[in-house]
């Protein structure tokens, strides 16, 4: 695996591998790995010639210093895992080298309701953080498809259509969420719970399964209730929204409509740690 830390050197060389027409697939992170991260580079690496992984940890998509100064950074365990996976190259930029300190264009891009709602409205700016970096990142990668988690189902739809606003070939391929086997989503977050919080974290992927297993029972609202007060039974957990959103517009959805495809979204608080998770409710 080859390591750059420079834009203009990885560029450099993936035009190369262009020019002899080989594939690019990119996964973008902010590392602290895990199999959810690993996952999506085996199928970039599948799927194409080269699979591509960025560990940077963006700063301009943390609304909350303290989460940016506590985000887990691992870097040498992550390269032992990109080899062991077989990525083949990894762009490891400095803050400096994204944001130049002397350049003022600032990409600002508008999704509308998409980031009016959940992860956007609790997070503000949050999104328009992600997109910037990961649209510097595409333009300098200039991947054929890139890969992203749906255990982060919002960014995902942001993704996708912030290359239709910058009007790039990129391909967003979207990955299952991986679990832990009691069910929680991996997260590089989950290494900052204590043993009490990792225990009880479980609670969270279960309100969203019982909604996915027991929806036709009850009303959109009794169910969202019932699901939030599993969570928070033990009070050590506070939930920050339980919403159940239309899969395509992510708008909440009061009343049951069989022909739409739906999913269970949530953020919840547990200690320090800030956890999100989203289960499909039916058939998507
Ligand atoms: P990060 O949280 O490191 O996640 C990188 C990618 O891994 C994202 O596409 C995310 O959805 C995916 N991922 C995380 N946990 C997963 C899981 N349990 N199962 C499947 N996929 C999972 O998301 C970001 O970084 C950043 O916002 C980024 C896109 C890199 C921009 O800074």
């Amino acid at each position: 695996m080859v390591v750059f830390d420079k834009k203009r050197e990885l560029a450099l060389i993936l035009e190369e591998k262009k020019a002899q027409k080989q594939t690019i697939g990119f996964v973008p992170t902010m590392g602290a790995l895990h199999q959810g991260h690993l996952k999506l580079i085996e199928q970039a690496k599948k799927e194409n010639d080269e699979a591509v992984v960025s560990i940077f940890v963006n700063p301009t998509q943390f609304n909350n210093p303290e989460d940016l100064k506590n985000y887990p950074r691992t870097v040498d365990s992550d390269i032992v895992k990109l080899k062991e996976v077989g990525a083949d190259i990894l762009f490891l930029p400095s803050v400096e080298e994204i944001y130049p300190l002397n350049e003022t264009a600032s990409e600002e891009f508008d999704f509308g309701a998409l980031e009016k709602v959940m992860e956007g409205k609790h997070r503000p700016g949050h999104f328009k953080g992600v997109a910037q970096v990961v649209s510097r990142l595409f333009n300098i990668v200039n991947p054929e498809k890139a890969y992203f988690g749906e255990k982060d189902f919002q960014q995902l739809a942001i993704i996708r259509e912030l290359v239709i606003k910058m009007n790039s070939p990129v391909q967003i391929i979207g990955c299952n969420t991986v679990r832990e086997p009691d069910g929680l989503a991996m997260s590089s977050r989950n290494m900052l719970l204590t043993e009490n919080e990792r225990a009880e974290a479980s609670k969270i992927s279960k309100a969203l399964f019982f909604i996915r297993d027991h929806w036709k029972e009850y009303s959109a609202e009794e169910i969202i209730k019932k699901a939030a007060k599993m969570i928070e039974q033990s009070g050590i957990m506070q939930v920050e929204y339980l919403e159940i959103g239309d899969a395509k517009t992510l708008q909440p959805v009061n009343e049951w409509n069989p022909s739409n495809q739906i999913r269970s979204f949530t953020a919840v608080k547990i200690g320090k740690v800030r956890l999100i998770d989203n289960v499909p409710v039916n058939n998507n």
